[in-house]
């Protein structure tokens, strides 16, 4: 396995609206990441990837995307992200930036001018059907509810929108978007920044006959065999990677949505020249019912650590994995994978835990590092989400019982994981002195950053620990991986191991109380813990991590 910077860096993401509000108008942003710069030097990562920051009018916060080349003035414009590229290399830190290139905002220039006529220079930057209006192309659904399809008066066609009507598709097959796209690329590339998280890329090419998908097919397999993986998506990014990517040394992960084990490895083999890594989400979407995200169903732990499996071995030798567990467009993972109750510092020490010694890059998303929970607001009014409220309209007109739908929404909602962070006791938890653009979570007076700095026992001291702990130890970045025990219920135990070093991990994803054999921690001495220390060596309590390391 060849050695690579961003192979050995941990990553710090920043949903930058709901950072640190540095202006007072409610809304985080640039110089609130300065200022907090050292703080997030300080929890010991590598490289801060920040969510959109570009001009934009904020249907999708920020993924609708009107002028590439500028800066929101919200987030402090142009100059003040050259400050911040300056001050994170400084600290001897990367920045990585999101790059939306699947679609637009229906108010970039480019769509404003496209829509206007056939024979626009722009028409073709975007994805144009004839018809009549209500007769839809096809029957394609979009992610975010209703359909793809919105129909343009002036040309009398219809454009393709994969989410929202205010973000039209891109047309990759026209050369010149290609080129546009890859001087957007270079522009920021040559201004410093340390590489790109690439916005839904598995969808950029289009399988261009828009065939009718089945209509009692799962919406994962319509993402997979109809929108993602399309026939000259590997051509486009390898035309991305020889024209503007390698003439850098950055990094590059690509989001990907349909992206699964048949065809994973061909976005990021070494060999091929694409992306460095992805995100897949096999096991985010691990308890979407039939119905999707809003239909919940419990989580199949044996499914979930098989997953974790089957991504290392398919990445074992070639090309690298991400590791993860949530974003800004899932719940927190407390509240998700661990117990945001009675066991939360557990429960959150463990999770990361699991992310730090397993092979691939580790991805911290905000907040995460002080146990920040779910947000379960009182009623949809307080949701800001474009996807949780066009659910939400898409339920109430079916007539689903709403109440239950709310129950959903607690779970599953984006907005879970975009509430401000917890900085302080302070008015709004420190995030701004203005009025939030959405309400911090009530429980920020026992979670958040300045009590848990006090705290040697705090989840947020316990992260500082493991992430140091994994920088020491290059075994855990590329040391091999075998699940022990695939077929239990709630231990999740694995080892991972070099020619130089052998550890064994033991996680314990329940309440239960569990029995261990003595045997298999004989050879090795405990280095890490999530409790203050060990009572019965033989016993794991309720979501007990434990680390041991080869004597
Ligand atoms: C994935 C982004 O992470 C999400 O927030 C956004 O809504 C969609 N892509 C569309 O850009």
């Amino acid at each position: 396995m060849k050695k690579s910077w961003w192979k050995e860096s941990i990553v710090y993401q920043i949903y930058p609206r709901s950072f640190k509000d540095s202006s007072g108008n409610g809304i985080g942003d640039i110089n609130g990441i300065i200022e907090k710069l050292d703080y997030i030097k300080s929890l010991g990562v590598d490289i801060i990837w920040i969510c959109p920051i570009y001009d934009s009018p904020g249907i999708d916060n920020g993924y609708d995307i009107s002028n590439y080349k500028e800066i929101n003035k919200d987030f402090g414009g142009n100059k003040a992200l050259d400050e911040l590229i300056e001050k994170v290399h400084l600290k001897g830190l990367k920045i990585i930036m999101d790059l939306v290139v699947n679609h637009t905002s229906d108010q970039h220039n480019w769509f404003k001018e496209a829509k206007k006529s056939k024979l626009n220079p722009y028409h073709d930057y975007y994805i144009w059907k004839d018809g009549k209006i209500n007769e839809f192309p096809n029957n394609w659904r979009s992610v975010f509810g209703g359909r793809v399809w919105k129909w343009n008066n002036k040309t009398e066609e219809f454009f393709l929108h994969l989410y929202t009507k205010n973000q039209p598709d891109l047309n990759w097959e026209n050369p010149k978007v290609r080129k546009e796209i890859y001087s957007i690329i270079d522009f920021w590339l040559s201004k410093g920044i340390d590489g790109f998280r690439m916005d839904v890329i598995s969808l950029i090419s289009k399988r261009i006959a828009f065939k009718n998908t089945p209509d009692n097919m799962s919406f994962k397999d319509v993402m997979e065999k109809f929108y993602a993986n399309g026939p000259r998506v590997h051509e486009f990014l390898k035309e991305m990677n020889r024209e503007v990517l390698s003439k850098y040394d950055i990094v590059t992960v690509g989001e990907g949505p349909g992206i699964n084990l048949k065809n994973g490895l061909n976005y990021v083999a070494e060999n091929e020249k694409e992306l460095n890594m992805i995100f897949h989400f096999d096991h985010l979407t691990i308890d979407f019912g039939p119905k999707g995200k809003y239909d919940p169903i419990p989580l199949n732990f044996i499914r979930f650590k098989e997953i974790f499996t089957k991504w290392d071995n398919l990445l074992a030798n070639n090309g690298w994995n991400s590791i993860f567990l949530g974003n800004h467009d899932f719940s927190r993972i407390v509240s998700r994978f661990g117990n945001d109750k009675e066991y939360r510092v557990e429960s959150a020490k463990l999770l990361i835990t699991l992310i730090m010694t397993l092979r691939g890059t580790p991805y911290i998303y905000q907040g995460d590092e002080i146990g920040m929970t779910n947000v379960s607001y009182p009623s949809i009014d307080f949701y800001n989400d474009i996807e949780t409220l066009n659910a939400w309209k898409e339920a109430s007109i079916n007539g689903e019982n709403m109440s239950e739908f709310l129950n959903a929404v607690h779970l599953q909602s984006r907005d879970n994981s975009r509430t401000p962070m917890q900085w302080n006791l302070k008015r709004n938890s420190g995030f701004t002195i203005g009025d939030p653009w959405i309400p911090v979570n009530k429980n920020y007076k026992n979670i958040n950053v300045s009590s848990q700095l006090k705290d040697s026992n705090s989840i947020l001291n316990y992260y500082k620990r493991i992430i140091s702990f994994r920088k020491l130890n290059a075994t855990l970045v590329y040391g091999n991986y075998k699940d022990l025990e695939p077929n239990h219920p709630y231990l999740f135990v694995y080892k991972r191991w070099d020619e130089n070093n052998e550890f064994l991990i033991i996680h314990n994803f329940s309440e239960k109380y569990l029995g261990l054999e003595k045997k298999i921690t004989l050879n090795y001495n405990l280095v890490i813990l999530n409790y203050e220390n060990v009572k019965n060596q033989n016993k794991i309590r309720p979501w007990e991590t434990r680390v041991y390391k080869s004597r």
